[in-house]
């Protein structure tokens, strides 16, 4: 794999969501995921950054590949000071907003990548962790 295996990249717009499809799409690529894995991976990135834009205004996201023998994996971490998730089991609900938007985010987002962790804090802000792992 050529390039950096981690980095940091700031969600304040909707053109940094852009950026952020957009680096982990080159990474995950360079890296070795398969066609199919990266849409997955880039639509979980689309989701998770645009939540930190629209409930959380701003915040960042972290992302580092690991190479094992004969495995590949991302992990992503989308971190904001936002208002925080009061019931994180119901966020990941199909069809729960509270922004009267869609509420297939998180669920989606469960569902396209390994592992997913979601803590939260009501005035102190959000952390979503998620995986995704590969035969090499
Ligand atoms: N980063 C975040 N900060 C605060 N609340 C969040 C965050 N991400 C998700 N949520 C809460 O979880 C709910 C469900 O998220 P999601 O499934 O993406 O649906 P949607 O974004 O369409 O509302 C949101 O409506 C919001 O209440
Ligand atoms: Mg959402």
């Amino acid at each position: 794999m050529e390039g950096p295996t981690s980095g940091e990249l700031p969600i304040k717009t909707e053109s940094d969501i852009v950026a952020c499809r957009k680096a982990i799409r080159e990474c995950a690529t360079s890296a070795g995921f398969g066609v199919t894995d990266v849409t997955r991976i880039v639509t979980a990135v689309s989701e998770l950054a645009r939540n930190v834009y629209v409930h959380a205004d701003h915040g960042i996201m972290r992302w580092s590949f690991h190479a094992q023998p004969g495995k590949i994996g991302i992990e992503l971490v989308f971190q904001d000071q936002g208002q925080g998730i009061d019931n994180v089991d119901q966020a990941m609900l199909p069809g729960y907003s509270t922004a009267k938007s869609m509420g297939m985010g998180l669920p989606g987002v469960k569902r396209l990548m390994d592992e997913m962790e979601v803590t939260s804090e009501v005035g102190a802000g959000t952390t979503v962790k998620v995986r995704k792992w590969a035969r090499a």
